[in-house]
């Protein structure tokens, strides 16, 4: 069996899905790995850093589509490669069926089989294929980064002969993975951290990280089975504009990271609760391709309302992109191996197995 990656569209995309540490491993359990000329060259990664671990290359996508039985992709390919794709090939990526719908329709005409990596279950045995923990993870560090850089003040607290600097106030709102990242990243940064979720589970995570818990009242009856966020009542809604409204008069940067999935972001910071902030401040929004936690969020522009600047980006890991290629090609190569079925050397659909169920589109 031969896996094949093509070039992503490098527009929107700069992460690749396979990196040369992973060829080896694919080797070990007996599957093949073809690329298409200059593969991963924007990121500084030659084809012979490949082809040192036993990676062939072709000098178009066509080529490679033509010579594998499976495509293993970071985003959904551009439609020209998608109407490459033959009969019966397997697709892996981050294929984002719900907006995607017609162009899957179309592939799976010709019996194609996607799997889809951000519905993976978050159950233990999928922990290493976790492809929206590893990259939520990077997203969140990058955001305090991101933000203190576009603060104009100190972040740590430094005294000095010339007078005392106070540390910088850092709110997160949402404390899943990318959140705890943020305040791991911003304590280490010597800032002060407050952090609020609608899940109280989170809470002790936040506090063994060194943050500050505010509590919305009401907020225990927020989390479904899985662990995820429940969408807020009204009610509920009311009262975290309060504590937050007064929260943010003292606040110098937000990192939001609130997600519902499968549905719009939640809209928590309001324009009059931007207003209360003091000029100078910095709210960077990682849920802002998903419609934005702040009302004012514009994706890939900085906005800048009275001083206060709001960014949010469509694709942060762009801005880490090695990293970022680095640890989802560790969690493809994972979902990959309980895919294929090593004894008959050939990929085992079992739908059986709820990895493969709750992925395949
Ligand atoms: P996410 O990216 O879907 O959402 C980010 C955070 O925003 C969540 O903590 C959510 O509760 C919070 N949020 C949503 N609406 C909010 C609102 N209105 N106000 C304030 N906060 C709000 O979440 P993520 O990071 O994917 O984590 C989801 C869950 O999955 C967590 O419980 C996490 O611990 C769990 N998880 C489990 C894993 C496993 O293998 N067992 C692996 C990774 C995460």
């Amino acid at each position: 069996m031969i896996l094949g990656s093509i070039s992503e569209n490098r527009s929107i995309e700069k992460r690749v899905a396979i990196t040369p540490d992973v060829i080896k491993k694919y080797n070990s359990i007996g599957l093949k790995v073809h690329l298409s000329k200059d593969y991963a060259l924007h990121l500084g990664i030659k084809d012979r850093d490949y082809e040192i671990e036993g990676a062939s290359f072709f000098q178009n996508d066509q080529e490679v589509i033509s010579n594998s039985n499976a495509i293993l992709q970071m985003s959904i390919p551009t439609e020209d490669n998608l109407s490459k794709l033959k009969n019966d090939q397997l697709l892996v990526g981050v294929l984002n069926p719900y907006q995607n719908d017609s162009k899957l329709k179309e592939i799976s005409q010709k019996n194609i089989k996607c799997f889809s990596l951000e519905l993976l279950p978050r159950i233990t045995r999928a922990q290493s294929m976790d492809i929206l923990s590893s990259q939520a993870n990077l997203a969140g560090y990058k955001a305090v980064i991101e933000s203190f850089a576009n603060f104009e003040k100190a972040i740590p607290m430094m005294m000095t002969a010339a007078g005392t600097i106070s540390a910088a106030k850092v709110l997160v709102v949402g404390a899943g993975v990318a959140g705890l990242q943020a305040i791991a990243t911003a304590k280490r940064m010597g800032a002060i951290v407050f952090a609020t979720d609608v899940r109280l589970a989170s809470k002790e995570q936040v506090e063994s990280l060194g943050g500050k818990f505010l509590v919305v009242e009401g907020a225990e009856n927020l989390e479904t089975e899985g662990g995820y966020a429940k969408e807020t009542s009204e009610d509920f809604k009311k009262k975290q504009e309060e504590l937050l409204k007064e929260t943010l008069k003292k606040i110098d940067i937000i990192i939001c990271t609130a997600l519902i999935p499968g549905k719009k972001a939640p809209i928590i910071i309001k324009k009059d609760m931007i207003d209360v902030m003091q000029s100078g401040s910095v709210i960077y929004d990682l849920a802002a391709s998903q419609g934005g936690n702040s009302e004012l969020t514009k994706v890939n522009e900085v906005v800048d309302s009275n001083g206060i600047k709001i960014m949010g980006e469509s694709n942060i890991l762009n801005k880490l992109p090695i990293s970022a290629s680095s640890l989802y090609a560790k969690n493809m190569y994972n979902f990959v191996n309980n895919l294929y079925d090593k004894e008959n050397k050939n990929f085992k659909i079992n739908s059986d197995d709820e990895i493969i169920k709750k992925t395949m589109v």
